[in-house]
C-alpha cells in the first residue's frame, strides 16, 4: 500500500492481529491434486437442513429487493422459540457481526474490554479498531478463569466477552459461576458482559447455560447465537444476539441496514422448523467426538476434554509442521499458535468417515521419521 495512505491509518488499527483465514478447501484440492477432508472451522459437517436449503433457493428469486433490514419474521419466530419479546432480539451478519456492533456501540477510544488469552480472536479485532484497550487474564486449566477476569476490570471496562464454551478450547463454565459472576460484577461497576453461545446446541451438560433467565431478568448480559455451527449455515452469515431492548436499540443505530440478506433470513427459519437435522446433527457430533477422542488417545494423545464441536490437541511439539504434513495427506486442520497455543492443533469433529481419515493422517504424520515440528 502506499506509504501515505497507511499513515493516515490510526496507529491502533495498524497493531492488529490479522484473523487468519485459511486456505479455500477448494485451493487445498487444486494444488494437491485431491479430494481434501476439512476439519478446520468447526462446521456442520451434515451440512445444512435441506429444508433451509430450499428456503433459501426460494427467496433467492427475491435477490432484486433489500431484504427485510429488521429481520421481522425471524426475529418473530426466534422470540416467541426463547421466550422473550421481539426487542430482545437483534440479528447480526454472523454473530461476528454482534460482536463488532456491541463493541463499537460501547466503547469509546480509552475504554476497556476483558476477556481471556486463548479465546476468539474476533473480541481483540473488534476492541482494539476502536483504539480501546482489550485486557486479558490467561485461562485456567484452558477454561475461562472468571474471578481472575473480574480482578482486571477497572474503572473504565465497560465490556466482558466470554466464549462458552470457549474457542479453541472447547470448555466451559457453568450458569452458577456466570452467576456469581454476575452478583461480583453488580457491586463492581456497571459493565456488559457478551456471553458468546455460538457452540450453545451442542453442550450437554447440566447447569451448562441460563442465559436466556439472564437476559429475562434484566441483567446487562447479551447472549450471542449463530446459524453457522450446528445449523450449519456459516456460508450465509446469519447469527442473532438476545439482550437489554435498551442496549439493542442502540446498536440497531450503528448496524449495516442491511445486515443480512433475504436468503439468509429465509434458510435461518426452515432451519429452525427442521428439528430432525438438529438433533442428527447433535448426535452425529456426540459419537464423533467420542471417536476423536477414543482415536486421539490411542495416538498417546490427550485432547482438551470439549463440550463443543471441535477438539484442542496438545502435541508436545510446534503445530505449524504437522498441520502442514497432515495437508500435504489431505486433512486440513487449524494451528493454534496464532490463538497461543503454540504446540497444539485444533480438530472440528467430522462424519465418521471424516474422523477415520483424520485419525489415520495424523498417526502416520507423528509415526513419520521426519517427526515434523520435533526440533522447532
Ligand atoms: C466463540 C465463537 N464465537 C463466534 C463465532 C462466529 O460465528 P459466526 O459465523 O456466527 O460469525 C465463532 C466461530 O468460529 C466462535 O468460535
Amino acid at each position: 500500500m502506499n506509504r501515505s495512505i497507511v499513515e493516515l491509518i490510526p496507529p491502533f488499527v495498524r497493531q492488529i492481529d490479522p484473523y487468519q483465514p485459511g486456505l479455500p478447501v477448494e485451493e487445498v484440492e487444486r494444488r494437491l491434486n485431491l479430494r481434501a477432508v476439512k476439519l478446520a472451522s468447526n462446521e456442520n459437517p451434515l451440512g445444512p437442513s435441506p429444508k433451509a436449503v430450499e428456503a433459501g433457493r426460494a427467496a433467492l428469486a427475491e435477490a432484486h429487493r433489500y431484504p427485510d433490514g429488521g429481520g421481522y419474521y425471524l426475529r418473530q419466530e426466534l422470540a416467541a422459540r426463547l421466550g422473550v419479546p421481539m426487542d430482545n432480539v437483534i440479528l447480526g451478519a454472523g454473530s461476528t457481526d454482534l460482536i463488532d456492533i456491541v463493541a463499537r456501540t460501547l466503547l469509546s477510544p480509552g475504554d476497556a474490554a476483558v476477556t481471556a488469552a486463548g479465546s476468539f480472536p474476533m473480541y481483540s479485532i473488534a476492541v482494539r479498531s476502536i483504539g480501546a484497550q482489550l485486557i486479558t487474564r490467561p485461562l485456567r486449566d484452558y477454561t475461562f478463569d472468571l474471578p481472575a477476569l473480574l480482578d482486571a476490570a477497572t474503572p473504565r471496562t465497560k465490556l466482558f466477552f466470554l466464549a462458552n464454551p470457549n474457542n479453541p478450547t472447547g470448555t466451559m463454565f457453568t450458569a452458577s459461576a456466570l452467576e456469581r459472576f454476575l452478583q461480583e460484577l453488580e457491586k463492581l461497576s456497571p459493565a456488559v458482559v457478551v456471553l458468546d453461545e455460538a457452540y450453545f446446541e451442542y453442550v450437554q451438560v447440566p447447569d451448562y447455560s441460563r442465559s436466556l433467565e439472564l437476559v429475562r431478568s434484566g441483567a446487562p448480559v447479551l447472549v450471542l447465537r449463530t446459524f453457522s455451527k450446528v445449523h450449519g449455515l456459516a456460508g450465509l452469515r446469519i447469527g442473532y444476539g438476545i439482550g437489554p431492548a435498551p442496549l439493542l436499540a442502540e446498536m440497531n443505530k450503528i448496524r449495516s441496514p442491511f445486515n443480512t440478506s433475504n436468503v439468509a433470513q429465509a434458510a435461518a427459519r426452515a432451519a429452525l422448523d427442521d428439528a430432525e437435522h438438529l438433533r442428527r446433527s447433535v448426535e452425529t457430533n456426540r459419537l464423533g467426538l467420542q471417536q476423536l477422542v477414543e482415536g486421539l488417545g490411542r495416538l498417546g494423545l490427550r485432547p482438551v476434554p470439549s463440550v463443543a464441536n471441535f477438539v484442542l490437541v496438545e502435541l508436545g511439539r510446534a503445530a505449524g509442521p504437522v498441520a502442514d504434513a497432515l495437508l500435504r495427506e489431505g486433512v486440513i486442520v487449524r494451528p493454534m499458535g496464532w490463538m497461543g497455543f503454540p504446540q497444539a492443533i485444533r480438530v472440528s469433529v467430522g462424519t465418521a468417515e471424516e474422523n477415520r481419515t483424520l485419525l489415520a493422517a495424523l498417526g502416520r504424520v507423528l509415526s513419520n521419521d521426519d517427526e515434523p515440528g520435533r526440533e522447532a
